[in-house]
């Protein structure tokens, strides 16, 4: 999902209810609407679920002189926001904001949504040092974690230096779940790839916490795993979690051959564990999902309706123009620019396209501090605008390049109206743009191609699969996608839309809970 921006057609936020917090100050979202938000934190749920993650679900900034509050960009937090809002609790994060100090009390606690009538949890911020920043998240997590999970081994740009700073971080994150674990005691729930090394150190200083840790990202197997001078702390720092969880059985299965080679590790395989230092640790596969209902009742709903004339206007979607989707961070394991010399060989194979079909891509930028992205962010925008002079006439132009945040009632807007949606990801965890595209699809009338390295792959078969590395084979499916019948557009769409529908984010969260051994009584947030 990609939060709120400073799109034109951003979705007003309702005011915080009065009287919820002991002192109240005005902040507004980057839509410019006014709302309240606690500076110090009464009232607070009553579960004790620590989710811990890097990125934090909102973020304070100062936009001229104001206190502005924004969702950030991501799958993670997408996906675990609803479900903090359903189960309550505490989220251990990055105060990534520059304004977030202003707006936590003591504790480093602020109760979020800001927006929320009912329904809150605590989010707890951690204070990381510019040092650990830089050589931690950006260096080893993005510039070494990141591009060696998802093989794209030329983008791996190792320092020793970066290892210290990646060890500070979680040394970081560490204090406060203790801390947290001291005062309100419940099972810790890691998140991510940057955060490998937490369940060994909770677990050193409380061993019998219970700690479970999900990897978003692809797991690879050993051949490019050994690249990692710290392969051996790394499997060892996740190997102290009761339960490792990942997107896919094929993960789990090069996780544990990881494990194997290089820990020796006792990898049983008919009860999918492993057994290192006499820890025995679960591992199990759960795709990660979207809160269906929400998005497709949000789908329906007046505000997106009219959206999307505004968007039609906006977009210059005239009658009789077909609309093709990508929704993306600018990350170059999207696989945008081989989408883009898809699209140009699409125009090129079938002129008979050109004035009648434009393809709208959303590009959020993303982790700008590291080179790789502001490269690829230039070498994507220098395509589209090479592709659109090459196609374009007579007021049309193929490609509409969209930079930047998006307000996701807008996005939802985006996704109803689109005739069809890309995701070609070169590799993916899971992909949860496919997901929210079909939640979204309450005409049931469009297609999703999904590429083939995309987690999503596996349970949305009745997409187009594609292949990312194959221009000419996307431009036919794209073809293939426009001109597939209605009745068949309307059965794969339904019975994606069923998939979902019973492979929800809150019943992904409520199985990753139960492999990890918490007891349903220890997550009965307000929600139920
Ligand atoms: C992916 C990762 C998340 C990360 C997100 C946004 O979804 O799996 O851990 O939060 O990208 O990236 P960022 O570096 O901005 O947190």
């Amino acid at each position: 999902m990609i939060g709120a921006g400073n799109d034109p057609l951003m979705r007003k936020l309702e005011p915080a209810p009065a009287g919820r917090f002991s002192k109240e100050s005005k902040v507004e979202t980057l839509s410019g609407t006014h709302l309240i938000v606690e500076s110090k934190v009464e009232s607070l749920s009553g579960t004790d679920l620590i989710v811990v993650s890097n990125r934090e679900p909102y973020e304070h900034r100062r936009l001229k002189g104001r206190l502005v509050c924004r969702h950030t960009d991501g799958g993670l937090t997408s996906a675990l926001d609803p479900v903090m809002r359903r189960l309550g609790g505490t989220w251990v994060a990055w105060g990534s904001g520059e304004a977030d100090r202003e707006t936590v009390g003591p504790g480093d606690l602020v109760e979020v949504p800001p927006d929320a009538h009912s329904y809150t949890y605590r989010l707890r911020r951690v204070w990381l040092s510019p040092e650990e920043v830089k050589g931690g998240y950006l260096g080893y997590a993005n510039e070494v974690l990141w591009p060696l999970c998802h093989v794209t081994l030329d983008r791996v740009a190792y320092l020793k230096a970066f290892w210290s700073a990646y060890r500070a971080l979680n040394y970081r994150f560490a204090d406060a779940v203790l801390d947290e674990i001291r005062q309100r005691p419940g099972p810790v729930w890691v998140h991510d790839f940057q955060l490998a090394l937490l369940p060994g150190l909770i677990k050193k200083t409380v061993p019998d916490s219970r700690v479970a840790l999900f990897w978003h990202i692809p797991w690879p197997g050993p051949d490019v795993f050994r690249i990692l001078p710290e392969r051996r702390e790394l499997l060892e720092g996740l190997l102290a979690a009761d339960c490792l969880t990942f997107q896919t059985a094929g993960y789990v299965r090069e996780f544990a051959e990881c494990a194997h080679q290089f820990l020796g590790a006792e990898v049983d395989r008919s009860h999918d564990t492993v057994q290192h230092r006499g820890h025995r640790t679960k591992l199990t596969a759960q795709a990660i999902s979207v809160d269906f209902r929400y998005i497709s009742d949000l789908a329906k709903t007046a505000e997106v309706e009219s959206l999307m004339i505004l968007a039609r206007r906006r977009l210059g979607i005239r009658q009789g123009i077909r609309m093709g989707l990508g929704v993306d961070r600018l990350d170059y394991t999207k696989g945008l620019l081989k989408r883009f010399w898809a699209l140009d060989t699409f125009f090129t194979r079938y002129p008979q396209y050109r004035g009648r079909f434009i393809f709208v891509q959303v590009a959020v930028p993303t982790r700008s501090e590291v080179e790789a992205y502001r490269r690829y962010r230039e070498v994507i925008r220098e395509t589209a605008s090479e592709i659109n002079a090459r196609h374009a006439g007579g007021g049309w132009h193929p490609i509409e390049y969209l930079e930047g945040r998006i307000e996701f009632s807008t996005l939802v807007a985006y996704y109803r109206m689109a005739d069809l949606a890309v995701v070609s990801s070169v590799y993916d965890g899971m992909n949860l743009v496919a997901k929210e595209y079909v939640a979204s699809q309450v005409d049931e009338a469009g297609v999703l191609l999904v590429s083939q390295m995309a987690g999503a792959s596996d349970e949305l078969t009745d997409g187009l699969i594609v292949n990312p590395y194959d221009p000419e084979g996307l431009a036919d499916a794209i073809k293939q996608a426009l001109e597939m019948p209605e009745e068949e557009r309307r059965r794969r769409m339904r019975t994606m839309r069923r998939h979902l529908q019973t492979h929800d984010v809150h019943g992904w969260v409520d199985r990753c809970l139960r492999d990890a051994g918490v007891r349903s009584e220890d997550t009965q947030g307000p929600g139920g």
